[in-house]
C-alpha cells in the first residue's frame, strides 16, 4: 500500500494512452496519414470468417420468421407501439442505408456504420440503439453468419412485409465495420456547446451560425442559411441529421423551404423526385413519431451515456420513459389510422385535408387537419383512446412543391405504381453501397439488373491464355502508343473505383463511354487514341480467335501492364504485372452518365490535378489522402504509386510537377531519391504556397518543379519515412517490387467476380 505514496512514482495516477492532450490535440492541423490504416483484420474478430459462405449456409426463410415473430413480441422493457415494432424498425433500416451520399460514395447501410460514433448518437438517430437491442437475440442466434449491416436491412424488409407491403427483394453480403468511423467528414458538429474550430480541419459549411447546438437540441438558426451551398459531399442540411429537419429549415415550419431542402438532400443521395416521394410517402404509412418529454430532460446520447446504461443513451426520466411517455424527436402522432398497415392513407390524408400549424406537447412544430371529420388516429399504448392525425412540415412540402405534388397525384390514381415506385425505391436506397451484383447474397436478389447497380454484362466467352496474353502486349507496344499515355488509360480507367459504395473501376470499360472518355483530368484525346488502337487490336484479335476473346476493359488494363514492364525494362529491370482478364464491357444504355460524373475526383493527387478557381475549402492534400483512402490504399501504397506515376509522367495537364527524373518513361525510384535529396532547397513560387521550385543549392539552378501534393511525401512525418525506404540505396528493387503489387491491387479493386469483399 505503500506504492502510490512512493516519491518516486508520485502520488496521483491519472494517465492513460487516451488521456488529453495527445498529439491530435498538440497538432490539429497535421495530415491524419494513419486514417488509411482504420478497419484492419486485427480489429475485426470475425476476419477469419468466411461471410459469403456462412451467410449462404443459415436457413433464410427461418431466419425471416424469426424476425417477424421479434416484431410482433413486445418486450416490457421497451414496449411496441400498436404491439408491432415494425414501424420503428423501418426506421432503424432507414436511417442505417440513409446516411449515403453520392458526391463520395461513403455512409449507407454496407458496414453497419450505425453501431458506432459518431452515427449511434446522432439526434436524429434517437432511440434506434432500443431497434438494434431488440433484434439482438436474432444477432445472437445466427452470430457470424449474419452480419449487423444485413440484419438491420433485412429486419426492415420483414418490416415492411409483416405490414402488408411487398418488397422488391434482399440481398445480403454487407461486412460489418468493427471500430467508428474517425475519419469521415459529416459536417461541423456543435456538441456539447463547443464551437467546432474551423482551424481543425480547414473546412466549414459555409454560412452555418456558428451557435452551438447541444446533444439533444436540433439547430435553431437562421433557415435561410440551411440549404444555401450545401458544402460538398454532405447530403444531410447540417450534421445529426439523416436529412433535414422535419420541422423545416432552422425550425421555420415552412414547408415549400423544407421542399427545397428535401430535394437537394435527396438528391446527393441520387435520388429523384419520384423516388425521393416514394420514399417519404411510403415511410410515413407507418409508425408514429414521438414527442412526450422536453429533450432537455434526458439523459445523453448513447456515446456519452454512463456505464450502467450499457450502450443506451437518450435515458427518459418520465414514468418507465417508454410506451406513451416515449421521447425520440419532438413531433408527436401518427399519420394514418392504420399505422401498420401498408395503404394509400398517408397520401390521401395529406390531400384531402387542409393543416394549420400547431405545436406538439413539448412545443416542436407540426401540423393538424382542420377539418372536425378528418381521421382519428388510435393511442399507440392506452386502448380506447385515439388523436388526431398529425403532418410534419416536411410531409406538407409534399404537398406544395409543385413537382412533387405531381407525383403524389400519380400515387394517389394508381396505388400499384407506387407500390412498385416504393419497393423499387427502398430496395436501391437499402442496395445503393453494395458495388456490383457479383457481392449480392442469398435467395432474395432479383434477376432484373437496375440502371444504379451500374451492370456490366456477365462474361460469355473463354478467357486469353498466357501466350495470347504476351502477343497481345506485344501488338500494344508495337502500336505507337507511348507508355505513358497506355498507362495513363489504364489507370484512369481503374481508379475511379470508391471503396466507400464499390463503384467504378475498370471493368465495364466505361472510360470508353461518357462522361468518363472526356474528362479533363483523363487527356481525353490522348485517351480516345489509345482506346481507338485498342479496339483495333480487339477488333483484329476476336475475328481470329474462335472463342476465346478479350474484352476492351481487359485491353486497357493489359495495356497498363504491358507499359510498365517496358517502363521497367528501359531502366534495366525485368518484371512481370500480374494480369486477370475476365472484365467485360458495358453499354451507354446501362451507363447513367449523370451519376458516372459524381466520380469524377473534384481534386486528384495522383494526376495532380487540382482546380484552384473551384474554392476548396480544404487543402489539395487533404484530398489526395482522401482518395487514397476512397482507393482503400495504404500509406506505403499511396507514396509507392504516387512516386511511381510521377516518373511515367501521369500529370494530367502533361506538366513536369513532381517529375523528378531526368529519365521519364522509365520506371524508377528516382522521385523519391530527388525528394529526399539535401541538394535541393524548396522554394514556394507565389504565397500561396500551391508551386514550388526545386532549387539547388549549390548554384541556385532550378531544376525541377513540384505541387503541394509531390512535396507531402516529403513534408509529413508518415509519409516522409515511407519516402525514405524507397529512397535508399537498396530501396529501387522495393519501389518495383511495391509499386507493381499497388498497381495490380488498384486494377483489380472491382474484381467481385474473382474475390471475395
Ligand atoms: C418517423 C422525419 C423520411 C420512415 C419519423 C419521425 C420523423 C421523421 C421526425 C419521427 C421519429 C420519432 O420521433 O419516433 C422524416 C423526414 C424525412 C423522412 C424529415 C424526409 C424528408 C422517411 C423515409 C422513410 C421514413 C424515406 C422510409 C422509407 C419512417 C417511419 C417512421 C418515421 C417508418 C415511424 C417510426 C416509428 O414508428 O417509430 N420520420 N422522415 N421516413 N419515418 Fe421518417
Amino acid at each position: 500500500e505503500n506504492l502510490a505514496m512512493c516519491p518516486f512514482r508520485g502520488t496521483r495516477i491519472g494517465g492513460a494512452i487516451v488521456s488529453t492532450p495527445t498529439t491530435d490535440d498538440w497538432w490539429p492541423n497535421r495530415l491524419q496519414v494513419e486514417f488509411l490504416h482504420q478497419e484492419q483484420p486485427i480489429s475485426n474478430p470475425l476476419s477469419d470468417e468466411d461471410y459469403k459462405a456462412a451467410f449462404n449456409s443459415l436457413d433464410y426463410d427461418q431466419l425471416k420468421k424469426d424476425i417477424k415473430e421479434v416484431l410482433v413480441s413486445s418486450q416490457d422493457w421497451w414496449p411496441a407501439d400498436y404491439g408491432n415494432y415494425g414501424p420503428q424498425m423501418i426506421r432503424m433500416a432507414w436511417h442505417s442505408a440513409g446516411t449515403y451520399r453520392i458526391a463520395d460514395g461513403r455512409g449507407g447501410a454496407g458496414q453497419g456504420m450505425q453501431r458506432f460514433a459518431p452515427i449511434n448518437s446522432w439526434w436524429d438517430n434517437g432511440n434506434i440503439d432500443k431497434s438494434q437491442r431488440l433484434i439482438w437475440p436474432i444477432k445472437k442466434k445466427y452470430g457470424a453468419a449474419l452480419s449487423w449491416a444485413d440484419l438491420i436491412v433485412l429486419t426492415g424488409n420483414c418490416a415492411l412485409e409483416i405490414m402488408g407491403f411487398p418488397t422488391y427483394g434482399f440481398a445480403g453480403g454487407r461486412r460489418d465495420a468493427w471500430e467508428p468511423d474517425r475519419s469521415t467528414y459529416w459536417g461541423p458538429e456543435f456538441w456539447d456547446g463547443k464551437k467546432y474550430e474551423e482551424s481543425q480541419t480547414g473546412v466549414n459549411r459555409k454560412g452555418h451560425p456558428e451557435e452551438m447546438v447541444n446533444n439533444n437540441l436540433r439547430w435553431k438558426g437562421d433557415p435561410k442559411e440551411e440549404y444555401h451551398d450545401l458544402e460538398n459531399p454532405l447530403a444531410a442540411t447540417h450534421s445529426n441529421l439523416i436529412y433535414v429537419n422535419p420541422e423545416g429549415p432552422g425550425a421555420n415550419g415552412d414547408p415549400m423551404d423544407s421542399a427545397r431542402n428535401i430535394r437537394e438532400s435527396f438528391a446527393r443521395m441520387a435520388m429523384n423526385d419520384e423516388e425521393t416521394v416514394a420514399l417519404i410517402a411510403g415511410g410515413h404509412a407507418f409508425g408514429k413519431s414521438h414527442g412526450m418529454v422536453e429533450p432537455d430532460k434526458l439523459g445523453a446520447a448513447p456515446e456519452a451515456a454512463p456505464m450502467e446504461a450499457q450502450g443506451f443513451g437518450w435515458h427518459n426520466p418520465v414514468g418507465n420513459g417508454n410506451a406513451e411517455n416515449t421521447m425520440t424527436n419532438g413531433i408527436e402522432g401518427s399519420w394514418t389510422s392504420n399505422p401498420t398497415n401498408w395503404d394509400n392513407d398517408y397520401l390521401i390524408n395529406l390531400f384531402k385535408y387542409d393543416y394549420k400549424q400547431t405545436k406538439s406537447p413539448i412545443g416542436a412544430i407540426q401540423w393538424t387537419p382542420v377539418q372536425e371529420d378528418a381521421p382519428q388516429t388510435p393511442d399507440a399504448h392506452i386502448p380506447g383512446k385515439s388523436e388526431p392525425i398529425m403532418m410534419m412540415t416536411s410531409d406538407l412540402a409534399l404537398k406544395v412543391d409543385p413537382a412533387y405534388r405531381k407525383v403524389c397525384e400519380k400515387f394517389m390514381e394508381d396505388f400499384d405504381y407506387f407500390t412498385t415506385a416504393f419497393a423499387k425505391a427502398w430496395y436501391k436506397l437499402t442496395h445503393r453501397d453494395m458495388g456490383p451484383k457479383d457481392r449480392y447474397l442469398g435467395t432474395e436478389v432479383p434477376a432484373e439488373d437496375l440502371i444504379w447497380q451500374d451492370p456490366i454484362p456477365a462474361v460469355d466467352h473463354k478467357l486469353v491464355n498466357d501466350q495470347q496474353i504476351s502477343d497481345l502486349k506485344k501488338q500494344i507496344l508495337d502500336s505507337s502508343l507511348s507508355v505513358s499515355a497506355l498507362v495513363n488509360a489504364a489507370w484512369s480507367a481503374a481508379s475511379t473505383y470508391r471503396h466507400s459504395d464499390k463503384r467504378g473501376g475498370a471493368n465495364g470499360a466505361r472510360i470508353a463511354l461518357e462522361p468518363q472518355n472526356n474528362w479533363d483530368l483523363n487527356r481525353p484525346k490522348e485517351l480516345n487514341k489509345v482506346l481507338d488502337t485498342l479496339k483495333n487490336i480487339q477488333s483484329d484479335f476476336n475475328q481470329s480467335s474462335g472463342d476465346i476473346k478479350i474484352s476492351l476493359a481487359d485491353l486497357v488494363v493489359l495495356g497498363g501492364c504491358a507499359a510498365i514492364e517496358k517502363a521497367a525494362s528501359d531502366a534495366g529491370k525485368t518484371i512481370k504485372v500480374p494480369f486477370t482478364p475476365g472484365r467485360m464491357d458495358a453499354s451507354p444504355e446501362w451507363t447513367d452518365v449523370e451519376s458516372f460524373d459524381w466520380l469524377k475526383p473534384v481534386s486528384d493527387g495522383f494526376k495532380n490535378y487540382h482546380n484552384n478557381n473551384v474554392g476548396y475549402h480544404v487543402a489539395q492534400e487533404r484530398i489526395f489522402l482522401d482518395r487514397a483512402n476512397l482507393l482503400s490504399l495504404s500509406a506505403p501504397e499511396w507514396t509507392v504509386l504516387t512516386g511511381g506515376l510521377r516518373v511515367l509522367e501521369q500529370n494530367y495537364d502533361y506538366s513536369k510537377h513532381g517529375v523528378f527524373t531526368q529519365r521519364p518513361g522509365q520506371l524508377t525510384n528516382d522521385f523519391f531519391q530527388v525528394l529526399t535529396s539535401m541538394d535541393y532547397e524548396w522554394v514556394p513560387k507565389s504565397s500561396s504556397k500551391l508551386l514550388f521550385d526545386l532549387k539547388r543549392r549549390d548554384n541556385g539552378q532550378v531544376d525541377y518543379t513540384a505541387t503541394r501534393n509531390d512535396l507531402v511525401f516529403g513534408s509529413n512525418a508518415q509519409l516522409r519515412n515511407i519516402a525514405e525506404v524507397y529512397a535508399a540505396d537498396d530501396g529501387n528493387d522495393r519501389f518495383i517490387h511495391d509499386f507493381v503489387a499497388a498497381w495490380d491491387k488498384v486494377m483489380m479493386l472491382d474484381r467481385y467476380d474473382v474475390k471475395d469483399s
